[in-house]
């Protein structure tokens, strides 16, 4: 049986593991093997994953349980099951996935990811998910931009959700430990290793020390560093950063995806993702003169599988068979390029995005049966009924590509004993993600680095790094820093909203040089006053503190975001230009790589170019075809 801790104890009632110190800090003190921070998909995979493998493991998340930006993947997981056409294959998935991210994807990694993907589902539903079913019975698959094929193994639109569900419920039952609403802020290294973890209870503020060998990282993205978002609170970059700050290296953090369609009104919901399944059901994106404006948007790429009028995208609704997609379902940044020329042309919608349309296109009753939260999320929210009038939808800021460098098939970092999986981690998608990539990422690579991380413990055997006592008093010191300030200190909601000004409007969808180098000059100008934090009241349950320690994450990653940008003269996948249009091939084999001199918050970014890995022959010819 599992324990989920909310509250500190002298003693893990379950376990029995040590809780005190050890040394004179005098912390509530825990020792597992592997920690995994973060449960979203990919950690609770990837602690489900190093249990089966032998391992003591603990998950630390700093929301509730069940509460993930995984939930925000709603239309379904890619997977090429072949259920929906037998010619799906996983040579046709990652052909897919390799193209969607303009080829800058580690090609390893997204070989493993189409391979795996379809027994990561049967997996899920083995326990217990209960996918949508085809007419025979089998998993149903939809239909979502840059997919060849129909691939995506889905629930309704909750498809994240029943991920969740599942993966928690199997986690519980197996014994795994959970602290929830605990949040990391520093990882611990004996010599070059790591050697566990420091974090606080969110309610009482005291700290927490965990003796771990092996960290997880899977901590999700960093969409709260911009004001338009699909993501929650929780998203504040935290684990790029401890990445970083213990040594490891972020690549592809140019890459920032905005999905198409978030909801633009009311302005409380501003942000709110709207699944790409409605325009895989047959959504119609329209501006304010009524026309089907994605068809004058097909890039050159994408134009021998694109249909190219109206007559040929409704063929395609009717049989899918030999025709070209409609241009809908292109890949999100073209999308999303798309949706935003349109509304700084003036041809947007009333509240400033663009009209997407089902209601005209399916009925009542097929909506509600495939996009029930849909259904309710605007009926609930907008008060519009999206059976009978269509949605106003612009972009937000819903993923990062870019992530902790690793190694494509065990996940580690370059820091021995520290791995990534899911959003945190870097390379997978390259420069744009595939709707749907991202669920089978999570499971893939959760898997992976769990098993990984287990194995590596194994192989230390008795000679384990141990946590050096002065470390853990630095930590405490540095996260308790912002209520030493008394007078003239800087309130965190106010620089994390000057932050979120600054990426929204210099480093958002289409980017500039003169307007990369002022937000840098702005990064570095919050960062200055970032030193002076200052939060008031005491450690129980204070929110403003929380937020000051947080900030820290994200604007180091901010600065990655934005140096990356700068650095990258092209456009590619989810980093657009305004002066270098279209892509260039000299920047194609390029990563970026950023790294944080001595682990040092307040040092400059480092940043290098570094080769992409050469994808094997067998493999290339795929894209000769
Ligand atoms: O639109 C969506 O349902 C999101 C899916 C994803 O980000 O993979």
């Amino acid at each position: 049986m599992s324990h989920i801790s909310q509250q500190p104890d002298e003693r893990h009632p379950m376990t029995g593991n040590r809780m005190d110190s050890g040394d004179d800090t005098g912390f509530e003190r825990h020792e597992y093997d592997v920690v995994v921070i973060g449960a979203g998909g990919a950690g609770l995979r990837a602690a489900i994953a190093a249990h089966d493998a032998g391992a003591r493991v603990a998950i630390v998340c700093k929301s509730l349980l069940g509460k993930a930006h995984t939930v925000m993947a709603e239309g379904g997981i890619a997977a090429s099951m072949g259920n929906v056409y037998p010619d799906d294959n996983w040579r046709v998935h990652f052909r897919d996935t390799m193209r969607g991210g303009k080829m800058l994807n580690n090609w390893r990694m997204a070989q493993l990811h189409a391979q795996e993907a379809p027994e990561r589902v049967l997996e899920l539903e083995e326990w217990g998910a209960l996918f949508d079913r085809t007419p025979e019975g089998l998993i149903s698959q939809r239909d979502f931009g840059g997919h060849k094929y129909a691939r995506l193994a889905h629930v309704g639109d909750r498809t994240g959700l029943e991920m969740i569900r599942t993966l928690q419920q199997h986690a519980v039952s197996l014994g795994i430990d959970v602290f929830m609403e605990c949040t990391v802020t520093d990882i611990f290294k004996d010599g070059d290793a790591v050697a566990g973890a420091f974090a606080y209870w969110r309610e009482t503020g005291r700290f927490v020390v965990f003796d771990a060998p092996a960290v997880v990282l899977a901590t999700g993205g960093i969409g709260k560093s911009y004001q338009v978002t699909s993501n929650s609170w929780e998203y504040t970059g935290d684990g790029h950063a401890l990445a970083m700050k213990t040594g490891a290296s972020l690549i592809n953090m140019e890459f920032v995806q905005f999905h198409p369609t978030g909801m633009v009104w009311p302005p409380s919901v501003k942000g709110i993702l709207v699944t790409e399944s409605v325009r895989g059901d047959g959504g119609a994106l329209k501006n304010s003169e009524g026309n089907r404006f994605m068809f004058d948007y097909i890039p050159e790429y994408f134009k021998s599988e694109t249909a190219d009028s109206v007559e040929e995208a409704e063929g395609w609704y009717a049989d899918k068979k030999n025709n070209r997609r409609p241009p809908e379902l292109l890949p999100r940044d073209e999308v999303a390029r798309a949706i935003n020329s349109e509304i700084k042309a003036g041809r947007g919608s009333p509240h400033g995005g663009v009209f997407l349309d089902i209601a005209s296109r399916r009925d009542a009753d097929f909506i509600k049966r495939r996009l029930p939260s849909m259904y309710h999320q605007f009926k609930e929210l907008a008060d519009v009924d999206i059976t009978a009038e269509p949605m106003e939808v612009g972009p937000t800021c819903h993923y990062v590509m870019g992530g902790v460098e690793v190694d494509a098939d065990t996940e580690q970092s370059r820091v021995p004993g520290l791995y990534a999986a899911g959003e945190v981690a870097g390379g997978m998608h390259g420069s744009n993600r595939l709707g749907g990539n991202s669920l089978s990422d999570l499971l893939v690579f959760g898997r992976r680095a769990g098993e990984s991380a287990a194995a590596y413990v194994q192989g230390l055997k008795d000679v384990r790094p141990r946590i050096v006592a002065d470390d853990v008093r630095l930590a405490a010191r540095t996260a308790l820093a912002p209520f030493a300030i008394e007078n003239g200190g800087e309130n965190p909601y106010t620089i994390q909203k000057d932050l979120q000004d600054v990426m929204q409007r210099l480093v958002g969808i289409i980017r500039k040089a003169e307007e990369l180098e002022e937000s840098l000059e702005e990064i570095q100008k919050l960062k200055d006053r970032a030193t002076r934090l200052s939060v008031e009241g005491h450690r129980q349950y204070n929110p403003g503190w929380h937020l000051a320690i947080d900030l820290t994450n994200m604007l180091i990653v901010c600065e990655c975001i934005a140096k990356a940008a700068l650095e990258r003269k092209e456009s590619r996948g989810g980093h657009t230009r305004d002066d270098y249009p279209g892509p260039d091939d000299s920047w194609g084999q390029v990563n970026l790589v950023l790294t944080l001199a001595g682990g040092d918050y307040s040092a400059p970014v480092d940043l290098e170019h570094k080769p992409l890995p050469q994808m094997p022959d067998d493999l290339r010819e795929l894209f000769d075809q």
